[in-house]
């Protein structure tokens, strides 16, 4: 198990280095991230490289024990590069050049960029590599975290040069982007721009591959990084972190190019939700690289500075949130940062050793964690039966304008991960299209765009007797954001027992509700679909008798389709439904909702994730659990 976080020592004189690894040997350390934004110390000029003092720490690291996750360094080009090349710099969409003086002011396709960037991995690459501190990479930092998508010239490029490899030719293009529409035809590809602002909606097609191009073409750099540290020697695991469910990068694309998958995650401790936010993004990284453990690469040791308004964790609760994330398959808790910053941005943001020193309960509580963790080992939980469809490509293609009502792709895939957490039922995410073998139940919350692949892999399921939970604007558009032709619900009619004939955005004063199950009414919110009824079964109509929850049986399985959007509540009623239908059990019944049940490899991990006494009753066993206590009930 690996505990540590990000070493920046490049801020301290060397006389303090000392102190940290004495004071990192006392906090059970035994991983540092170094260097992440350490460029213009490493590389005072174009071909001249610094890097002394690095050996230097690196040398007193391994001397006291303590590993290093070597950073690439790439993440904050240095003035110098800036003043030479200046074209490096991103570009918003309405034209704005990015500048200097903060961090990340890079244009991902910039051909300067990559090259200088390219010389210095090279060089750390060929000085590291067999360096026996260094245990992994971490190329780069949280790619695209403040530059979701550059706009500028050398994109604008690369982007074509990315259609042209998609298309082949230009009437292929035309004919995927439909662009008889508007007079938005192309006569080549040198035709076609950015997404860049305009008078008004873009045409949706073309957004959808630029967000594609944008998560390929920054993976792609990666990738470049990656490849001149294998080439330089280094034969280390090579990572760079995540940001959970970040929507500008496809991280399905992305996990099959690291070694492991690291996560960064800022929960917000105001929120009494949070800890099912960090939840929903350790499933989501664990599912990325099913049965392989990941990495919480950061967390705050406390509070955060970027907020409006920075709430202290409660004594305990950075603790439970730690222990949630190795019960759910995390094999190290790093933090931002070891050391609090003198200056710059992040002075107010916490560390493991903040400037109280060794007398803050930061500190204290970070000692404790360490010491806990140095006895455990890492092991990946079972994937449960129940898997949630969380797919970038279909987000990407929900975000945009002009839809019969706006879906927030994102918080609905959330609220059904929710529901099925406070029941304490265990959840993998998977790809549209994945093979859904094994599984019981599978939630497909708006599968907007369904490829043939994504739609064969849900009938097979469902055909071989699994019970899928659909909603509202299912299986609409192809992987072009295109009706087929006939419409919508093409592919999924069969498994539906009917299809959807239009959709019509409801609001709060339309006051909209069906009949649910058992009598109880079910909030319509969002959108309703029309749904034509085929030999589909309706469990739910509304006042004026349409079908909004309908089920159906086929093959051997069962699907559930809720026509529209619903509550809380509602989505319990359907689950309620679907885990009987499905025979889904939670990891331990009569829970608390706040109290969090993990199965893990050795038994079950319980977590009470609020702040007040729980008490628990277990076929085994009754017991309190203290605020953010947890216990591990070995099987
Ligand atoms: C992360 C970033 C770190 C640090 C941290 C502060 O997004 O990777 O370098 O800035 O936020 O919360």
């Amino acid at each position: 198990m690996y505990f540590g976080g990000d070493y920046n020592p490049e801020q301290w004189p060397e006389e303090v280095w000392d102190d940290d690894v004495r004071l990192m040997r006392e906090a059970h350390v035994n991983l540092v991230s170094v260097g992440i934004f350490a460029w213009a110390r490493l590389q005072p000029d174009e071909g001249e490289f610094d890097l002394g003092w690095l050996d230097r720490l690196l040398d007193k690291l391994h001397a006291g024990g303590i590993a290093v996750d070597l950073a690439t360094a790439t993440a904050s080009p240095p003035a110098w590069l800036v003043r030479r090349y200046p074209d490096v710099l991103p570009v918003t969409e309405t034209g704005t050049v990015l500048g200097p003086g903060s961090r990340q002011h890079y244009a991902p396709t910039s051909p300067d960029y990559r090259r200088l960037a390219a010389e210095l991995v090279t060089a750390l690459g060929r000085r590291y590599a067999d360096h026996p501190a260094v245990a992994m990479w971490h190329v780069n930092n949280e790619y695209a975290c403040h530059v979701r998508a550059d706009f500028s010239e050398h994109a604008a490029r690369a982007f074509r040069t990315w259609l042209a490899d998609r298309y082949g030719d230009i009437d292929a293009l035309n004919e995927a982007w439909g662009t008889a529409v508007w007079s938005l035809h192309y006569d080549g590809f040198d035709d076609v721009r950015p997404p860049r602002a305009s008078p008004t909606t873009q045409n949706p097609s073309l957004v959808l591959d630029w967000r594609r191009f944008t998560s390929d073409s920054v993976l792609e750099l990666y990738r470049m990084e990656r490849d001149a540290l294998r080439a330089a020697g280094a034969t280390q695991p090579i990572t760079t972190n995540f940001m959970g469910a970040f929507p500008a990068m496809n991280y399905w694309d992305w996990a099959a190019e690291v070694d492991l998958v690291s996560h960064d995650g800022y929960p917000d401790p105001r929120d009494p939700e949070a800890f099912r936010h960090a939840a929903f993004a350790a499933d989501l990284m664990r599912s990325l690289r099913p049965g392989r453990p990941w990495l919480l690469m950061e967390q705050a040791p406390n509070a955060v500075q970027w907020r409006p308004s920075n709430a202290a964790k409660a004594p305990g609760q950075m603790a439970a949130w730690s222990e949630q994330a190795v019960a759910r398959g995390a094999d190290g808790i790093l933090y931002f940062q070891w050391r609090q910053s003198r200056s710059g941005a992040e002075k107010f943001h916490s560390a493991m050793l903040p400037h109280s020193g060794t007398r803050s309960r930061t500190w204290k509580e970070i000692v404790e964690l360490g010491g806990a963790l140095e006895q455990r080992d890492a092991a990946c939980p079972p994937r449960g039966d129940v898997a949630v469809v969380f797919d970038w490509e279909n987000w990407w293609a929900l975000t945009q304008v002009d839809l019969p009502a706006d879906v927030d792709y994102q918080a609905e895939v959330f609220a059904w991960y929710r529901a099925l957490h406070a029941r304490h039922v265990q959840v993998s995410f998977v790809r549209a299209g994945d093979d859904l073998s094994g599984y019981r139940l599978v939630i497909a919350p708006a599968l907007y765009l369904l490829t043939e692949d994504g739609a064969a892999s849900l009938e097979q399921f469902v055909g071989s007797g699994g019970t899928l939970v659909t909603t509202a604007f299912t299986d609409v558009v192809d992987e072009n954001d295109r009706f087929r032709p006939g419409g919508y619900g093409r592919q999924l009619a069969d498994v539906l027992g009917g299809e959807p004939v239009d959709f019509f955005g409801v609001l709060p004063e339309d006051g909209r509700s069906a009949r649910g199950l058992d009598g109880e009414p079910l909030a319509v919110i969002t959108m309703v679909e029309d749904f034509e009824l085929h030999d589909g079964e309706a469990l739910a109509r509304t006042g004026e008798g349409e079908p909004v929850l309908v089920r159906h049986h086929y093959g051997s399985g069962t699907s559930l389709h809720l026509a529209c959007f619903t509550d809380r509540s509602g989505i319990d009623q359907v689950l309620d439904r679907a885990t009987a239908t499905a025979g889904v059990r939670p990891v331990v019944g009569g829970l608390d909702p706040t109290v969090e049940a993990v199965t893990t490899a050795r038994g079950v991990t319980l977590i009470n994730q609020s702040r007040r006494p729980t008490s628990v009753t277990t076929p085994d066993a009754a017991f309190e659990l203290s605020p953010y206590e947890v216990r591990h009930l070995i099987a």
